[in-house]
């Protein structure tokens, strides 16, 4: 019974240098893979529902199952809405049980997006849920080269204390040289404007866009504030290729679901190991 707001063990991660993994579930499959992950590490972790994929016929039954299924373990496990395009969005998904929620309003002027903010997090502090918002802006992997564009979405550490203070919010995402997708070229974090926002707040910082990076780069920007990492893409594209090579004309529908699992699962763990996350369910 441990479907849970992860906010105790992201502030925990925060203080003891670790950080909790939010991976996206796109179907049973894979949040079989991140449970059973959970479980073999004795770790916490953040099944993370895309809000677009909630509106998907499908999104209602993916959030019954995935409840289900963090009650079945005792390790906590958060259910999280990953960019929530609206108020009604989140409200929708507390509704639904989901015990964490962010709202990406990251694309609108700093005072909508505070202001947007600010209505989410009044209401879903009155129901127990915690709130994520970003700051700046994350790209996509696929306009990295384009170093410039990337780097005006850049967090400005000048709108961080303001925009914390003013908001209530809980957890802040922020934009320093990671993207979503698959990268084109070398990621690079700014650690130096990392240290800045760190220096300037003292809640969990979020670090989006984790698929591409070194286990170096993860572990340092753990070291340098980050107490929660999303994780997709590999996810995906490691399973994907996974897949293709079991799928021989002989296989089995049975031995691919396995495939998908174990290879779900085995990801994870991997992931929860660099991170620190191991062994750090029960505190
Ligand atoms: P990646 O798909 O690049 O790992 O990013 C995932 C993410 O940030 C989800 O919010």
């Amino acid at each position: 019974m441990a479907l849970v707001s992860i906010k105790h063990q992201l502030v925990r991660g925060m203080q003891n240098g670790y950080a909790v993994p939010l991976f996206n579930i796109v179907d049973s499959l894979i949040a079989d893979g991140i449970v059973a992950a959970a479980q073999a590490q004795n770790a916490p972790v953040i099944l993370g529902l895309y809000g677009g994929h909630f509106e998907l016929p499908n999104g209602r039954q993916q959030v019954a199952y995935a409840r289900a299924l963090a009650e079945s373990v005792p390790q906590p496990v958060s259910l999280m809405l990953d960019h929530g395009a609206s108020f009604e969005q989140c409200m929708r998904t507390i509704q639904l049980g989901f015990t964490d929620v962010m709202l990406d309003a990251s694309k609108l002027p700093l005072d909508e997006n505070i202001a947007q903010t600010k209505a989410v997090v009044r209401a879903a502090h009155a129901m127990g849920v915690a709130v994520e918002a970003e700051l700046g802006h994350v790209g996509m992997g696929s306009d990295y080269q384009d170093a410039e564009s990337l780097r005006k979405g850049f967090t400005r550490p000048d709108d961080v204390e303001r925009f914390v203070s003013e908001t209530g919010v809980d957890f802040l995402a922020v934009a320093i040289g990671t993207a979503h997708g698959a990268y084109a070229g070398e990621p690079h974090l700014a650690l130096d404007l990392l240290d800045e926002i760190r220096r300037r707040v003292d809640i969990p910082l979020v670090l989006h866009g984790g698929s591409g990076l070194s286990t170096e780069q993860f572990q340092s920007a753990i070291a340098h504030g980050i107490a929660k990492v999303n994780v997709a893409t590999d996810l995906f594209m490691t399973t994907a290729r996974r897949l293709s090579e079991a799928a021989t004309p002989e296989a089995s529908y049975f031995a691919l679901q396995r495939v998908a699992v174990e290879s779900f699962q085995e990801r994870c763990e991997h992931y929860l190991s660099i991170f620190g996350a191991s062994g750090q369910a029960g505190g």
